[in-house]
């Protein structure tokens, strides 16, 4: 009996995320769920969460509050809710949740999802509250339903043109700010004919755009069908042979990992979109160090040099931290000074913020809130005026889009160009999921807005 009963979904952090979320909605398919946008109508709520900094975890909590509302509104209509808690802060900690907030049933981590459907059942028909944040000895992926066989949940956009695809997971860099290695766990890479057989049942589903997906995905060495390790270019290659896959993208990458055969898939391989996001964290190399990141300045930009060469209209992205331990005025200036000389087309900017567990947090010169607020906000303002001069720098161009969605307004299609801009234009709704050469006539801060030259 498929669809009988509800089961809704919200997602925190990041792509990868986004790309768990859907794959526990559908594991809970064959059990007769269907996704839907309204908690008040789910006999499952999960809440798949991020521990990457403070904040993020500040948004479950005030959610679970408002959750309690609700869990209670259907106990008096004699409906039960099972509450899950999913995700890093799931991962980080645990069954404290159980203990901070009483409304919660279910505590899954991101390597343990596979056995939703079972703690569901069980947490229903038992009453109990369950935690499962052990990490498995086989991977969940081999453990989860068959995306062929599955239609996609029916909430959101039913046929989606764009997806993305776990294909490394976790990270063994241990950058000293961050989580990651102990929410995700040890670096780990699905094998090649996995991810090519997900990515022809997505392909099946109609999606013409894959983003393959990990915290370290450029590290990917996944053992091919010749029993030896690909690399993320090997990878990349093979699967812009898949036919009817006309754009691949990946994320998130580490400029250590930034091997010489993935900056050449950038210039050979067509499908690959001219857009990298590459994170710096820093402009100092004395930060860099206390980051652990292993690498220098100078690397970076000589990287960014190689990568332009081989495709010289790349649009670079990255991320920046500001504030991190010990910080002084003149490194931040090195920060600010590395933006302004490589020019990012898009940037996510952050206040350090200190998390349990990892090396940084210990530090003793934590910087007051203040300063980072105001390094943030320079920093910020020098960003947004470099994504506005790229998005100005497409008016005129006719690019190619891929359209995605509806637009707010009727006869709107909204879709993504080949450098990740948003972008608006009036067409009709038959041609979502299709590839458009678009001439831009406008640019807005994080948009564009465009003609349909010829459909
Ligand atoms: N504080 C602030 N930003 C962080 N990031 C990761 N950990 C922290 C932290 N403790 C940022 C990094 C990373 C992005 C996903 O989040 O810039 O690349
Ligand atoms: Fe957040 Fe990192 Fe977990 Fe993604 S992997 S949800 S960014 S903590």
């Amino acid at each position: 009996m498929p669809g009988t009963k509800k089961v809704f979904v919200k997602t925190f952090g990041c792509q990868m995320n986004v790309y768990d979320s859907e794959r526990m909605a559908e594991s809970l398919i064959p059990y007769g769920f269907s996704e839907t946008d309204r908690p008040e109508e789910a006999e499952v709520i999960i809440l798949n969460t991020c521990h990457i900094r403070e904040k993020a975890v500040e948004k479950v909590y005030s959610d679970l509050g408002r959750l309690r509302q609700i869990k209670e509104e259907r106990r008096k209509l004699g409906k039960g809710t099972i509450v899950t808690v999913a995700g890093c802060v799931a991962q980080a900690e645990g069954a404290e949740i159980l203990a901070r907030a009483p409304v919660v049933d279910l505590v899954v981590g991101p390597q343990s999802y596979h056995r939703l459907p079972d703690l569901v059942f069980r947490a229903q028909s038992e009453s109990r509250r369950l935690v499962d944040t052990n990490f498995p000895e086989q991977d969940k992926f081999t453990r989860l339903p068959d995306r062929t066989a599955i239609s996609p949940p029916a909430a959101g956009v039913a046929r989606a043109a764009s997806a993305f695809l776990t294909v490394q997971e976790g990270c063994d860099k241990f950058c000293t700010f961050c989580v990651v290695p102990y929410t995700r766990g040890v670096e780990f890479s699905r094998p090649v004919d996995s991810v090519l057989e997900e990515a022809r049942a997505l392909i099946r589903r109609g999606v013409r755009e894959i983003t393959l997906l990990g915290q370290n995905v450029n590290a990917y060495h996944g053992v091919g069908p010749d029993g030896r390790d690909w690399s993320l270019a090997r990878l990349i290659r093979a699967m812009s042979e898949l036919e009817e896959l006309q754009r691949l993208r990946y994320t998130t990458s580490h400029p250590k990992d930034m091997s010489d055969d993935l900056i050449d898939a950038h210039r050979d391989v067509a499908r690959l979109m001219p857009y990298l996001h590459l994170p710096f964290q820093a402009g100092s190399d004395r930060i860099l160090a206390a980051m652990n990141r292993k690498h220098t300045v100078s690397d970076y930009r000589r990287l960014v040099d190689k990568v332009r060469a081989a495709r010289p209209d790349i649009a670079l992205s990255t991320d920046v931290i500001v504030g991190f331990p010990g910080e002084t005025e003149g490194e931040f200036l090195q920060t600010l000074r590395l933006v302004e000389d490589i020019g990012f087309a898009q940037a996510f900017s952050f206040k350090y913020s200190p998390r349990p567990g990892t090396p940084a947090a210990k530090l003793e010169e934590q910087l007051p809130e203040e300063v980072k607020s105001e390094r943030l906000q320079r920093l910020q303002h020098l960003l947004a005026s470099q994504t506005s001069r790229f998005n100005e720098g497409c008016v005129g161009l006719t690019i190619p889009v891929l359209f995605e969605r509806l637009g707010r307004h009727a006869g709107q299609i909204v879709g993504r160009s080949p450098y990740l801009q948003p972008v608006h234009a009036t067409g009709a709704r038959d041609l979502l999921g299709r590839i458009i050469p678009v001439e831009i006539s406008g640019a807005g801060p994080n948009s564009l807005l465009g003609v349909i030259r010829a459909a």
